[in-house]
């Protein structure tokens, strides 16, 4: 049966879900905050001894830290006593005081109407086929071979032809059916005018559509003439027939996504055909319209990750862009998209024609994870060669994940986003280039190339982005003094030398030096030549340096290599801890589920360095696991994750 509109909201606000998750855990009383709706103890849905099972009575849903269970009060009555929805409305509707509706007269109506409407659609599309047998047909069958289909092909997709006169209204009135009915499903429409109705489809092959349990629904009408009008005509929206909800296809994809066929989500009825037909049978088109959030829906019902065929040229990837930004709210763990990028200008039924299954299936193998995609939109062909860019890169990379409802999946996504930044910014090695001859997607090495140019613009530049502390320049300086000391180790450090901005000019004239030298060359030549004597003298003279760099045993390949290891784990974990502080700031702004696991991340992240930093002053300890390590920093990471938590804003009391 189906509720009224507006019954489950009705419910839903007159439910505390802390009342009802309440009669099955004990609250974290030292964790919760009643007055502010905001209720957390251990998890019922798993084993647990600390409290990460969150209950947010605002919002009217509860969230596991632990294992991700989720859902509101209905859900959790399901889950908890293992009853079906309807069941579990009925006992919180009960609790609420909340009468169940009687069964919808209305709805029932409604339903007889569809199934009527459904056999009026069973006659016509019956009529179609029998048309393409027909003589008038003849230039509708020559036009389907031509594009590689069959008469079984034909029967097997139900494809049928209307003619230019002659067309279904009558057909079908002569067999009984009311003139409305027939108008009702679609298939003729009443002139503006006030004249007798027409038929919607003439001179047009027809493809029919069908719902999920196989029924027809609708019709796609192809004009044969290049230059009709409209290439195709879709049946218009009728209490059947929802474009929104609808997938051509979609009753034999499943099954033959139940077998373990890819889901392949193509763009038009030809490409479907063509794809099925070619042994690829999971093959699905949304018919003229976007991708909607039902369509997502019932894809995710099929499989769990669908295939988004694209086409390969801009339009195709528009259509994707805003099938990502449709699907990233919708995203749970299991449940995604790949995109399959077909040659430009080809779509799957060209791709298949032209260049055969095998084709086909290298192009679905190599179909690209969203991640992947969203990556590629937003970096392909520009370069980030300065810090406003790359700022202007995670803001932009920031407002798609930030789309992601799931704060689990969510923080993978940044995860992955940020492993792809810093595999971009960070390690690629320079690359011999002719001056002014700009690489698209080699940041490091135009970095690189613009110091040369300018040294001061741009170190000034990337020292004010990074808030480069005096701290991070001590760390430059025991790096720089390392290397210059044991230049055996600049070939193994390479990638991190690359990924280093400096905070002063020497510094950088000093890294750049170290960077381009040959192997086996004079470092000390080399950096003489330069005229950086007095640059390597100001760093060497620092007390400091020459107790905690590799200064101290020249030579030493297997000291050098700790020192730097620590002084580069420093550096890098120093400068990451900031951005997710800030990340965790704009979280709490918008008041979000995924804040404390952030923050432990966070925590997380700057425990490390402080763990390594409690091995500093010049000794070489640096811990795997920080456990029996008590130093002030960790103590300062955990004030900093307090002060944080407290600086929560109030919530806005609605
Ligand atoms: P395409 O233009 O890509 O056509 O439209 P196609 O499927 O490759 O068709 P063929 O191969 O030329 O026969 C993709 C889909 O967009 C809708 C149809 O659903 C079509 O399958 N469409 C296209 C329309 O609804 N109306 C149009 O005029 C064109
Ligand atoms: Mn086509």
């Amino acid at each position: 049966m189906s509720l009224p509109p507006g019954f489950l909201d009705e419910l839903r606000t007159r439910l505390s879900i802390s009342d009802v998750v309440g009669r099955k855990v004990m609250w974290d009383s030292r964790k919760s905050n009643a007055g502010k709706g905001d209720m957390w103890a251990p998890c019922p849905f798993h084993q647990e001894k600390s409290a990460s099972f969150h209950v947010d009575d605002r919002k009217g849903f509860y969230y596991c830290f632990g294992c991700h269970a989720k859902g509101d009060a209905i859900s959790f009555v399901r889950e908890t006593e293992n009853v079906g929805f309807m069941e579990a409305v009925q006992i919180l509707a009960g609790e609420a005081g909340l009468t169940m509706p009687e069964r919808d007269p209305r709805a029932q109506e409604k339903a007889d109407a569809r199934t009527e409407l459904a056999d009026v659609m069973e006659l016509a599309v019956q009529h179609f086929r029998l048309n393409l047998n027909m003589a008038a047909a003849s230039e509708a069958r020559d036009y389907l071979t031509r594009r590689g289909l069959d008469p079984e092909a034909c029967a097997r997709w139900d494809i049928g032809f209307a003619p230019d006169k002659g067309g279904v209204l009558a057909a079908l009135t002569a067999k009984g059916v009311s003139q409305q009915m027939v108008i009702d499903a679609g298939l003729a429409a009443k002139s503006d005018y006030g004249g007798a109705p027409y038929d919607r489809f003439r001179d047009r092959i027809i493809f029919p559509i069908r719902n999920a349990r196989g029924r027809p629904i609708g019709l796609g009408g192809r004009a044969m003439a290049a230059d009709a009008k409209a290439k195709y005509y879709n049946s218009p929206e009728t209490l059947l027939f929802d474009k929104s909800r609808t997938l051509y296809n979609i009753q034999n994809a499943r099954t033959a996504a139940g077998k373990g066929q890819p889901l392949i989500v193509a763009e038009g009825y030809m490409d479907v055909i063509a794809l099925s037909e070619a042994g690829f049978e999971a093959a699905v088109a949304p018919l003229g319209t976007a991708v909607t959030e039902h369509h997502l829906a019932m894809l995710w019902r099929v499989a769990d990750e669908p295939i988004i065929a694209l086409d390969g040229d801009t339009a195709g990837l528009r259509a994707a862009m805003r099938t990502i930004d449709i699907a990233l709210p919708l995203l749970s763990a299991g449940k995604s998209l790949r995109f399959a990028v077909m040659p430009k200008g080809l779509d799957p039924d060209d791709v298949l024609k032209q260049q055969g299954k095998g084709a086909m299936q290298g192009i679905l193998d190599a179909a690209i994870p969203m991640v992947q995609l969203l990556w590629q939109r937003e970096t392909e062909g520009r370069t980030f060669d300065s810090p406003e860019r790359r700022a202007a890169l995670d803001k932009a990379l920031r407002q798609k994940t930030a789309l992601i409802q799931d704060p689990d999946l969510r923080n993978h996504y940044d995860q992955a986003l940020k492993e792809l930044k810093w595999d971009l910014f960070r390690t690629r090695k320079p690359q011999a280039r002719a001056p002014g001859r700009r690489g698209a997607f080699n940041p490091r090495g135009l970095d690189a190339w613009h110091r040369d140019q300018s040294p001061v613009a741009t170190n000034r530049n990337s020292a004010l982005a990074t808030g480069a502390t005096r701290d991070d320049h001590l760390r430059e300086a025991v790096i720089l003094a390392t290397l210059i000391a044991t230049p055996a180790a600049i070939e193994p450090f390479m990638a991190q030398i690359e990924a280093m901005e400096c905070t002063d000019d020497d510094h950088a004239a000093l890294r750049g030096v170290i960077l381009r030298m040959a192997p086996g060359t004079d470092l000390r030549a080399a950096l003489h030549d330069a005229g950086l004597e007095a640059a390597v003298d100001a760093l060497t003279g620092q007390r400091i340096v020459q107790l905690s760099s590799g200064l101290r045993k020249p030579g030493d390949l297997d000291f050098a290599s700790a020192c730097l290891s620590e002084a580069f784990a420093k550096l890098s974990t120093a400068r990451a801890l900031p951005q997710e502080v800030r990340e965790a700031h704009e979280d709490i702004d918008a008041g979000d589920e995924g804040l404390t696991w952030r923050l432990r991340q966070a925590t997380t992240a700057r425990d490390r360095a402080a763990i390594i930093a409690a091995g500093s002053s010049g000794e070489m300890i640096v811990a795997e696991n920080g456990a029996e390590l008590d130093s002030d920093e960790l103590s300062a990471a955990r004030a900093l994750w307090e002060a944080l938590t407290i600086a929560k804003p109030p919530e806005d009391p609605k």
